[in-house]
């Protein structure tokens, strides 16, 4: 997509996000946000979880607030998880249809957003295609809109990441000890980018990244990591696994990626060859989940996944980062 504008590199977009105190503004990348913020981040999003078959949490912190939810992405988790947690802080809560939005007619992605602007959308959520995209949304709107990255390109997803960081303090209680395995298509993924930043900067023991080298990742991109080839060698004593969807939409040639079946003998993760791992191992994916191909249906399904309290926990984290960040929003 040509947006008129150089893509920005992403250490503008780590400075972009915080405002001239250091508090959030906007959340662009988990890169550059230091362990105080994480740390906060994901202590209050712990606050709005409530035991299973109860009420969800609520809270009034964003009445008369409106978010608007722009996804030029397919999506269902995140944005229904956006959604509910605006409406869950008192929000009125926007979801363009990006299928009949102006943006199909030929309307910039700039005119969409300053049309939202002047009908006093305060939080633009964006997924997009684009590298770049959130950070140049984010340079031209109004001081009091906040632009929170809902799936940027192959690059970040930040609220995934730390959804995916609270999934694991609440199982594991802390990250320094723990040794965790990102299994699967890396090199496509913003989830895997975004929760190797956040673990990098909480720390872990070991990071592995598994995957066909067809699929693995820059080394850059997944900071600390140890790439890996060997699903026994990537799994053996691992705390944590974590399975990833291959990204087909986002991988141009498809020479040297293996056929279904041979991609779940050699990568997929199952309860078998889950065995080498720790006994009190977790199993988690982002969603969406292709069965058979990179996690077997029923381990997904079993005792040691953590699949749905991922999901759960996303909408908990999603309230804490439009809370931290509307309240610079009456500062600015
Ligand atoms: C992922 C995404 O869209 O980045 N899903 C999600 O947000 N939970 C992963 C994927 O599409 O495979």
């Amino acid at each position: 997509m040509n947006l008129g504008d150089p893509v920005e590199n992403l250490e503008d977009e780590a400075t972009l996000q915080l405002d001239s105190n250091g508090e959030l503004r906007h959340l662009l990348t988990l890169k550059g946000l230091d362990k105080v913020i994480l740390t906060q981040l994901l202590d209050e999003a712990e606050h709005y979880r409530t035991a299973p078959g109860s009420l969800p949490a609520r809270a009034r912190s964003l009445e008369g607030r409106t978010v608007g939810n722009l996804f030029f992405e397919p999506s269902t988790r995140t944005r229904a998880s956006f959604d509910l947690a605006g409406k869950r802080l008192g929000a009125d809560v926007l979801n363009l249809d990006v299928n009949t939005s102006s943006r199909k007619k030929g309307e910039s992605i700039l005119d969409t957003i300053y049309t939202l602007q002047a009908m006093q959308v305060d939080f633009m959520i964006v997924r997009d295609a684009g590298a770049g995209v959130p950070a140049y949304i984010a340079r031209h709107v109004s001081d009091h809109v906040s632009v929170l990255n809902a799936g940027e390109a192959d690059v970040s997803h930040p609220t995934q990441g730390l959804l995916d960081l609270l999934t694991i303090r609440l199982h594991k209680g802390g990250f320094e000890e723990l040794t965790i395995a990102i299994v699967g298509d890396v090199q496509h993924s913003r989830v895997a980018m975004s929760a190797a930043q956040g673990l990098q900067t909480l720390g872990v023991a070991e990071l592995r990244s598994i995957s066909p080298a067809a699929l693995a990742p820059d080394p850059e991109n997944v900071p600390g990591a140890r790439i890996m080839d060997d699903l026994d060698d990537g799994l053996r004593d691992a705390e944590v696994v974590m399975a990833l969807r291959i990204q087909r939409e986002r991988i141009g040639n498809l020479d040297g990626i293996p056929g279904i079946d041979e991609y779940f003998a050699n990568f997929g993760i199952s309860e078998k060859r889950m065995q080498v791992a720790k006994p009190d191992a977790i199993v988690m994916h982002p969603g969406p989940m292709n069965r058979g191909i990179e996690i077997e249906g029923t381990l997904a399904d079993g005792p040691s996944s953590v699949i749905t309290e991922q999901v759960t926990n996303g909408v908990a984290v999603r309230m804490a980062v439009l809370n931290r960040v509307a309240k610079t929003m009456g500062t600015r």
